[in-house]
């Protein structure tokens, strides 16, 4: 039985901290867990990143940009994801389907029937069994994001912050529509804090498919403990 996760949220949320987290607790159990991204997962998606993320492509038009994002999501479903859910393997990707949504729809103002055409072919109709939502104020986010000097600053980070509020209302509309689906976290909480709540919620799917009789798990403060040691 395989479960598939995405995690969601504006920039600066701390999606890869709480992703490598994530993953270090799952192993605990025994089960294999595969972490990926978008845009990206794969050679080609990579290659798109770079074009969507460099700051000279300025003149890029928004349908533009979610032709790219979708192109590479659909060799990442492909190659990457779709292949390793059915190996039965817990597949965790940094953004998915949504951030099409909430970027170039509620962003950019494009066609959100479209965009939902699109995402439906470019993955075939997959979705994750659980959205993992890091709500955080748009203005803080964009200020960690500048202070992280490990992490990129792209294009899309150079949008108003009128275009990322608009996004974050666009994600948390999505959460209100579908609420089974989403987990939306605080994450102007401590690491620790969202990491807990996160856990706690996979757990409970765990309980659900199954996954959790391959191996007693361990209490995730205890992998989070070992993970920082
Ligand atoms: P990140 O890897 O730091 O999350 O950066 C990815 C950026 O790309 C982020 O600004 C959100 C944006 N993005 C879209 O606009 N649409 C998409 O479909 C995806 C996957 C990402």
């Amino acid at each position: 039985m395989s479960l598939f996760i995405s995690f969601e949220g504006p920039e600066g949320s701390g999606k890869s901290t709480q992703i490598l987290l994530l993953q270090r607790a799952i192993e605990r159990t025994g089960c294999k867990v595969l972490c990926t991204r978008e845009p990206g997962g794969t050679p080609i998606g990579e290659q798109i990143r770079e074009v969507l993320h460099a700051m000279e492509n300025r003149a890029m038009l928004p349908i533009t940009e979610a032709l790219l994002y979708s192109a590479a999501r659909a060799q990442h479903v492909g190659e990457v994801i779709r292949p390793a859910l059915e190996r039965g393997e817990i597949v965790v990707s940094d953004r998915y389907a949504h951030s099409t949504l909430a970027y170039q729809g509620e962003g950019h103002g494009l066609d959100r029937r479209m965009l939902h055409q699109l995402a439906q072919w470019a993955t075939g109709g997959l979705e994750p069994d659980l959205v993992i939502y890091l709500d955080l104020d748009v203005i803080e986010g964009l200020r960690r994001k500048r202070q992280d000097a490990s992490g990129e600053w792209n294009r899309m980070d150079e949008q108003d912050v009128a275009f990322h509020q608009a996004v974050r209302a666009g994600y948390l509309r999505m959460v209100e529509s579908d609420p089974e689906r989403w987990l939306v976290v605080d994450a102007a909480q401590s690491i620790d804090a969202i990491h807990q709540q996160i856990w706690a919620r996979i757990r409970r799917l765990y309980d659900c498919s199954g996954l959790g009789n391959k191996r007693e798990m361990k209490d995730g403060n205890q992998a989070h403990r070992e993970y920082r040691s």
